[in-house]
């Protein structure tokens, strides 16, 4: 079986049915990285407001460096988990401060910035910056362990090892920011959690977890 095919069918299918959300109509880098802040832990529906009044507010990583960490809370009030705010704050300083206001270029860069961690770096790194890094959420770990039909638990080293080497494969093959996003919104509106709406699915063809049955059961979250 040759899943590395499968990221240009869900490619095709992204472009087709791509909701329109604030943050996919632009490509600076600081608004990407605001909206992947907000996402990690809250849905969609819930922080396009947030985002679209942070970005009035803060229109740039200067604005926010420059802010006093109460009226960055105050944006942030109702969101829920303030520490990405802090962050948030924090690392617009220390871009400001120590990188000339220009972004990191690498993932190493982005991960000494405060609150940046292994997902938001290959985020912003994918989808602002074009570059083929993954990007490695619940969501997407969730989806490829279904196409796969992984049933050790998907957090094991070898197993995150090996889906991220198809996202390498598959990321360079296609427009880095469109395959990231790709597999979120699969995730999202078809390749959900618990009832999966596999005759809706792009991958429904070559995927293992559908043709064995098992895709509700999938992932597998812990050891036996
Ligand atoms: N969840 C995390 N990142 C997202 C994005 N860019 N679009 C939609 N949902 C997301």
């Amino acid at each position: 079986e040759n899943f590395q095919e499968y990221g240009h069918k869900l490619v095709t299918w992204y472009r087709q049915n791509r909701r329109d959300l604030p943050w996919r109509r632009t490509c600076d880098v600081y608004a990407i990285w605001v909206s992947e802040t907000m996402l990690q832990q809250t849905r969609v529906e819930t922080v396009i407001p947030y985002y679209l009044r942070f970005l009035s507010a803060f229109p740039g990583v200067a604005d926010l460096a420059k802010a006093s960490e109460e009226q960055v809370l105050k944006h942030w009030q109702g969101l829920g988990y303030y520490r990405r705010a802090k962050n948030l704050h924090l690392a617009a300083k220390q871009v400001c401060q120590e990188w000339g206001g220009d972004f990191p270029k690498t993932r190493d860069g982005w991960l000494q910035l405060a609150g940046v961690g292994d997902y938001t770096a290959g985020a912003v790194l994918s989808i602002a910056m074009g570059q083929p890094e993954p990007a490695i959420d619940g969501n997407v770990l969730r989806v490829m362990s279904r196409l796969l039909c992984i049933r050790e638990p998907v957090r094991n080293t070898n197993v995150v090892r090996r889906i991220r080497k198809l996202l390498e494969y598959w990321l360079t093959n296609d427009v880095p920011s469109d395959v990231t996003q790709s597999i979120m919104e699969l995730g999202a509106i078809v390749c959900t959690p618990r009832s999966p709406q596999c005759l809706l699915c792009p991958l429904a063809e070559g995927c293992r977890a559908k043709r064995e049955g098992c895709a509700a059961e999938l992932p597998v979250k812990v050891a036996k």
